[in-house]
C-alpha cells in the first residue's frame, strides 16, 4: 500500500498586501455581492473575474426550488464565457457578506464551482487564480486544480468518444 500527499500550495494574507489589480477585483466581487438575489440564505455573495484584463462579475442567484439556484462563481463564469468564449480567464475574486456584513473569513468556493472552474482552466489551458476575500484575510490558490486534488475527468477511453 502507498500513500501520496495532495499538496496544495495557498497564500494567505491581508488586503493591503495583495497588487493593485487583485485589489480591484476583490472590491468588483464585493460590490457584485449587492446584487445577489439571497432571500433563503441571506448569504450575498460576489465574483468578479479578470478576463483578459476586463472585469465580469456575477452574484448568487437563489430560488424557491433551492438547487435551480446558482452561485456567484457560475454566474460570473457563464457571462465571462458567453461574452468571449476565447479569452483566457486570469483570476477570480470571491466575497460574501450576511447579515452582519462582510465575512471575517474568506469565503471559499462550493465543490460544483471548484469543478466549473477546473473545466474552464483545462480549455484554456492557463490556471486561474482564485483570490478568497475575508475582512480578516485573503486566501489565494494558484488554480482551480489546486483546490480539487482527484478532481473527477472522464476515463480517457470515453473522452476519445467524444473528441
Ligand atoms: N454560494 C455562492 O454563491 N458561492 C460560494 O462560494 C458558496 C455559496 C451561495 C449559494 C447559496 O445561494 C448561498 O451562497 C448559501 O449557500
Amino acid at each position: 500500500m502507498q500513500k501520496t500527499d495532495c499538496d496544495t500550495k495557498i497564500t494567505f494574507c491581508s488586503y493591503r498586501q495583495l497588487g493593485d489589480e487583485d485589489k480591484k477585483l476583490v472590491e468588483a466581487a464585493k460590490t457584485a455581492s449587492a446584487s445577489a438575489y439571497a432571500p433563503y440564505s441571506g448569504f450575498m455573495v460576489g465574483a468578479a473575474i479578470n478576463c483578459d484584463g476586463t472585469t465580469v462579475t456575477g452574484s448568487n442567484q437563489e430560488n424557491a426550488s433551492y438547487p435551480c439556484g446558482i452561485c456567484a462563481e457560475r454566474a460570473a463564469l457563464s457571462t465571462a464565457a458567453s461574452c468571449n468564449p476565447d479569452g483566457t480567464i486570469r483570476a477570480i475574486a470571491i466575497a460574501a457578506r450576511g447579515r452582519d456584513g462582510f465575512t471575517q473569513e474568506p469565503v471559499t468556493p462550493c465543490g460544483i464551482c471548484r469543478q466549473t472552474l477546473l473545466e474552464y482552466e483545462l480549455r484554456q489551458k492557463s490556471p486561474i487564480r482564485i483570490i478568497m476575500h475575508g475582512e480578516s484575510g485573503t486566501y489565494i490558490a494558484p488554480s482551480a486544480a489546486s483546490l480539487l486534488p482527484l478532481s473527477f475527468a472522464l476515463p480517457k477511453e470515453n473522452k476519445e468518444l467524444h473528441d
